[in-house]
């Protein structure tokens, strides 16, 4: 496709041909202006193509009446984009009420997707967007987009506006959904270390959209095609390399574990047959509250009422081995805590299975794990 934009003397996207493939993500990094969002809207014809071709499946959707169209793919713009003066189930349902969803199925649908970005949905239904913080407009957003089910997904630059901890579980989520959802994903982004993490190919683009290298994250990294690729991978490779291997893809560790409502003493035999001086306490759900120490076990009612342990930081499988080293240096356990489907827990990273990693990735000299 080109994109030749009026009064403009250089194509904005000149002759870009990119195939991508069904239920993957597929990452656009290049320098600001180089034409990445110019050719993520021609996919849905929020711009048109001054000419080329664009094929969803089979289908030319090239001359698709473009309302239709954008209704089967989902799009999360910088910034959530959420309607300040709509509720957030309002802002959901927008999609499937253009398509008269009746009432019923819209009201399931957005308490569906609320609990799947691990939003309470009676507690956030029915806010207002100025009501949530940064990272919980653009899990909205990420619902919004996912409302009708579409199989195509395109995503400009959705986490660019929040901490690197939010991002961090924002990535992670994206993730999750992608592994039970299997979308098509085309994700725009700055930060190359997202796009190793998130991708499982990356486009790197020049100016124009000209595709320096499309690849994966992998042979990127272990075999950028020319200087302009080299220089978004830049220096510390190796660490980045950390970035390729998943939690999943390393054996986790047994912590000792008790249930909120237990028996502490139960709880202290199965941290001594463990060796260890911490159990996790997870409620009925399994999902993670806080550690607890031996000496606090003493307490007969130790176990209950447990609450929440706000600072208690968990990695997800799909979190990458670099996510759970920031973890762990910020917390003082030197173990961080995994979760997965719906936050249970799944086991501990500790800091020794980083180590071995790093020993493993730097003796082989090329990347481990997989980016899939
Ligand atoms: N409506 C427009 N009219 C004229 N030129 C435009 C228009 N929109 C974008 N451009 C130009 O087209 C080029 C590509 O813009 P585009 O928004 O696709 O870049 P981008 O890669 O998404 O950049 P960024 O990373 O800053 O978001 C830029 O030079 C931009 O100035
Ligand atoms: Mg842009």
């Amino acid at each position: 496709m080109t994109k030749r934009y009026d009064g403009q003397d250089e194509p904005a996207v000149d002759n870009i041909t990119m195939e991508i493939p069904a239920g993957q993500i597929v990452m656009l990094v290049g320098p600001s202006g180089c034409g990445k969002t110019t050719t993520m809207k021609m996919i849905n014809r929020l711009i048109e193509p001054t000419s080329g071709r664009i094929l969803i499946g089979d289908d030319d959707v090239t001359h698709r009446n473009p309302d239709q169209l954008r209704r089967h793919i989902g799009y999360v713009i910088q910034g959530a984009g959420l309607f300040p003066h709509l509720s957030v189930g309002d802002n959901i349902a927008i999609v499937p009420r253009l398509l008269k969803w009746d009432k019923k199925r819209i009201a399931a649908r957005v308490d569906e997707l609320l609990d799947l970005v691990s939003l309470e949905p009676g507690q956030y239904r029915d806010r207002y967007p100025r009501e949530l913080s940064g990272g919980q407009q653009q899990r909205v957003g990420v619902a919004r987009a996912l409302a009708a089910d579409p199989p195509v997904l395109l995503m400009d630059e959705p986490f660019g506006a929040v901490d690197p901890i939010t991002r961090q579980r924002l990535q992670d989520e994206l993730l999750r959904l992608h592994d039970e959802l299997r979308k098509t994903i085309v994700f725009v982004t700055h930060d190359f270390d997202e796009a190793v993490k998130l991708g499982d190919r990356i486009a790197i683009l020049q100016k124009g959209s000209r595709i320096a290298q499309y690849d994966t994250p992998d042979r990127i990294l272990s075999e950028p095609a020319n200087d302009f690729v080299r220089s978004f991978v830049g220096a510390g490779a190796a660490l980045k390399q950390l970035t390729l291997t998943r939690v999943r893809d390393v054996d986790l560790h047994e912590a000792a574990v008790a249930h909120v409502g237990g028996d502490p003493a139960m709880a202290i035999e199965a941290a001594r047959a463990l060796d260890r001086e911490h159990v996790i306490v997870l409620d009925e759900q399994d999902r993670p509250q806080r550690w607890m120490s031996l000496t606090e076990l003493e307490d007969s009612g130790a176990l209950t009422g447990v609450a929440r342990d706000e600072a208690l930081e968990c990695v997800s499988l799909a979190s990458t081995l670099n996510d759970a080293l920031d973890e762990m240096l910020t917390s003082s356990h030197g173990v961080v805590v995994v979760t997965g489907r719906r936050n249970t827990y799944q086991g501990v990273v500790r800091v020794e299975t980083i180590m071995d990693a790093m020993e493993n990735l730097r003796r082989s000299g090329e990347p481990s794990g997989t980016a899939s």
